[in-house]
C-alpha cells in the first residue's frame, strides 16, 4: 500500500467534501471498518509500519475533524443569514382602545364639578333600605320600595335604585359645609327599552351650607349645562316632586340643535328635560343629624346615559350595551 498515496487522495476528497454528508462519505471511505488504511493495520505486524499507519490514521481523523468544524460553521453562517431579523423594524401595532362613552361623559362631569371646588365621592352600588328610603324622607308604602321597582338582595339590603344615598352616606360622615358630586351605576326592575335599561348611571348632586338658596342651584346647573350643551344654553325649571326635596323642580336646558325654535330632539317644545334637583327637605338634614335651622342645600340627580344620548343623538340606550365596537369607536 502507497500511504503518501492514499493520504493525497484521501486528504483532497476530505477538503474537497463541501457537505457533512460528503464528508462522511469520505470518512467512511478512508477510516471505515472495510478501508484500506483498516486493514492494513489489522495486517500490521512489525512497529516501524505500524507507527507510520497510525500516523496516517490521526492526520486523516484530525483533517476530517477540522474540516466538519468549517463546514458546520459555514451551515450556521447561512442559516444566521437566512433567518436575519431586523430588530429596528416597527413591530406589529397593538390595537388600543378607548374608553366608553358613558365613563368619558362621567369624567366630565367631574371635572366640571372638581372646578368648582365640589368632591367627586364613591357610593355604594349595594345599599340598605335606611339610606336608600327612609333617610331620604321615602313613606313607609313609597311605591319604589315594592319589589317589582327596586332589587331586594337580601332582607333590607338593595341594589340602589338612584344615586341619592351617597348624599345621606356623606352627611352621615361630616358636617357641613357639603359640595359633593357621586357618579355611578343604578339598578332598577325596569323593562328594558330605548330609553330604559335596568342599569344605569346617574350623578347626585349635593350642596350644603349657610345661606344656600334655589339661586344656587339654578346658578349650579347652568354653568353644568353650558359646559355640556355649550355657552349659549339656558335653564329653566318646573315643579316636579321628589321625597327628599321641598320644593322639588325639574331642570331643563334649552335645546342646543333648534336653539329653542322646536325639533324632534325637544320634542317642539324647545327645551330637554335634564333631570331632578329642589332643595334638600328639612326631613332629610334631621334624619342624618344637621340642624335645618343652620344650614339649607340643594341636591340634584341627572341621567348619564340621557346626556349622551341627546349629545350625540344616540337613539337607542341599548346600544351603550352592546359592545359593538362600531358604536362605541365613534366616541
Ligand atoms: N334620584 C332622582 C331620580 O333618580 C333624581 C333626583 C331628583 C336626585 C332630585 C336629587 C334630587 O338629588 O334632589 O329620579
Amino acid at each position: 500500500m502507497d500511504a503518501q498515496a492514499l493520504e493525497n487522495e484521501a486528504q483532497s476528497a476530505i477538503s474537497s467534501a463541501s457537505t457533512l454528508a460528503e464528508l462522511d462519505e469520505a470518512r467512511v471511505r478512508y477510516l471505515g471498518r472495510k478501508s484500506e488504511l483498516k486493514q492494513a493495520l489489522r495486517e500490521v505486524r512489525d512497529a516501524e509500519t505500524g507507527s507510520v499507519l497510525n500516523g496516517l490514521r490521526e492526520r486523516l481523523e484530525a483533517g476530517i475533524a477540522e474540516r466538519e468544524a468549517d463546514l458546520g460553521e459555514a451551515a450556521l453562517g447561512q442559516r444566521l443569514a437566512q433567518e436575519r431579523v431586523d430588530v429596528t423594524l416597527p413591530g406589529e401595532a397593538v390595537p388600543r382602545g378607548h374608553l366608553h362613552l358613558i365613563t368619558q361623559i362621567r369624567r366630565e362631569v367631574e371635572d366640571v364639578f372638581l372646578g368648582l371646588g365640589y368632591r367627586v365621592v364613591d357610593g355604594d352600588e349595594v345599599e340598605d333600605t335606611w339610606h336608600l328610603f327612609d333617610a331620604l324622607n321615602m313613606p313607609p308604602g313609597h311605591v319604589t320600595r315594592s319589589p317589582l321597582h327596586t332589587l331586594f338582595l337580601n332582607g333590607d339590603i338593595v341594589l340602589r335604585t338612584e344615586t341619592s344615598p351617597s348624599q345621606i352616606r356623606v352627611m352621615e360622615a361630616q358636617q357641613p359645609p357639603v359640595y359633593m358630586v357621586s357618579l355611578g351605576r343604578t339598578y332598577r326592575r325596569d323593562t328594558i327599552d330605548a330609553t330604559h335599561h335596568a342599569t344605569f348611571h346617574q350623578v347626585e348632586g349635593l350642596a350644603v351650607d349657610e345661606k344656600i338658596t334655589l339661586a344656587d342651584l339654578k346658578g349650579t346647573l347652568l354653568h353644568l349645562a353650558r359646559a355640556l350643551f355649550g355657552e349659549d344654553r339656558e335653564v329653566r325649571f318646573m315643579t316636579d316632586f321628589f321625597p327628599f326635596t321641598e320644593p322639588s323642580l325639574g331642570a331643563a336646558v334649552s335645546c342646543f340643535l333648534c336653539e329653542g325654535a322646536g325639533c324632534a330632539v325637544c320634542k317642539h317644545t324647545g327645551w330637554i328635560e335634564m333631570g331632578g334637583s329642589g332643595v334638600v327637605d328639612p326631613n332629610v338634614l334631621r334624619n342624618v343629624g344637621y340642624d335645618p335651622e343652620q344650614v339649607s342645600g340643594f341636591a340634584f340627580g341627572l341621567g348619564l346615559e340621557r346626556i349622551a344620548m341627546l349629545r350625540h343623538g344616540v337613539p337607542d340606550i341599548r346600544m351603550f350595551w352592546d359592545n359593538d365596537l362600531r358604536f362605541l369607536r365613534q366616541f
